[in-house]
């Protein structure tokens, strides 16, 4: 049966120490459901037939635990994670022993994300070269200076919060690292470096449950949405 969807290689970087949840354990090991956060990421994606290969950045002395995370399953590649995040990326783009035309980066701290939403970004990655989920904001935002002080209300109807998967054409993704670590341009997410090539990038609509875990209490946010999740399946 032909595939409705492209076939991708998903990058999943998950080197971050996660300092912010707190405690020693990065945030990607935390158990949900009586598993690490990243064993339900691997499986967002490695139970797709359209996904070829599942790379995963990871701090070498985490390895044994990340290859526990994706055992039993063929597609995976580990590679070494970098400093920042898109330095675990870039490595994971070196790491690839699959060539397809669609790569997909997603955060290992958003285990949550669902198939549809992959498939989407895929998509519409094939159709425009890049795509990435994004939502609107229901707060107005504020430009502060130093002391606290609003500096300017900025119109929220032309803002969105970027999330991942995050989806490009092999090509353009490989051209626009090239050209970040050339003109030493450090994002926080992919699409900031293929915005920096002068290339446009299409949004599609993010999930409010495709939450990344920050804070503790998204650990159990998170099993909330996957537990229902299974019951309606
Ligand atoms: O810290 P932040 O939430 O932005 O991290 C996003 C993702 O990038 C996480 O899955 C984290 O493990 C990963 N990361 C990485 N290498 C780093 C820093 C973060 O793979 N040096």
């Amino acid at each position: 049966m032909p595939l409705l969807f492209p076939s991708f290689a998903v990058i999943l970087p998950a080197a971050g120490s996660g300092a912010r949840v707190g405690g020693n354990l990065p945030k990607q090991y935390l158990p949900l459901l009586g598993k690490p956060v990243l064993w339900h990421s691997i499986r967002a994606f490695s139970q797709m037939e359209e996904c070829v290969e599942v790379v995963v950045a990871v701090n070498p002395e985490w390895q044994a635990v990340a290859e526990e995370c994706g055992e039993g399953i063929e597609q995976m590649t580990y590679v070494a994670g970098g400093t920042e995040r898109q330095h675990s990326i870039a490595n994971g783009l070196q790491g690839l022993r699959t060539a397809p035309d669609i790569i997909l980066v997603h955060d290992a701290a958003r285990p949550c994300v669902s198939r549809w939403l992959v498939q989407q970004v895929a998509q519409t990655a094939a159709a425009y070269g890049a795509a990435i989920p994004a939502l609107p904001i229901p707060e107005t935002v504020k430009r502060i200076d130093s002391n606290g002080a609003i500096v300017a209300t900025i119109p929220r109807h032309e803002l969105r919060t970027a999330q991942t998967p995050q989806g490009f054409r092999r090509q353009l993704l490989l051209a626009a690292y090239a050209h970040a670590a050339l003109h030493n341009i450090l994002g926080t997410d992919d699409s900031s470096l293929v915005e920096a090539l002068g290339h446009p990038v299409q949004i599609v609509e993010g999930e409010p449950t495709n939450l990344k875990i920050t804070y503790p209490e998204d650990v159990r946010k998170a099993e909330r949405i996957l537990a229902e999740r299974e019951h309606r399946a």
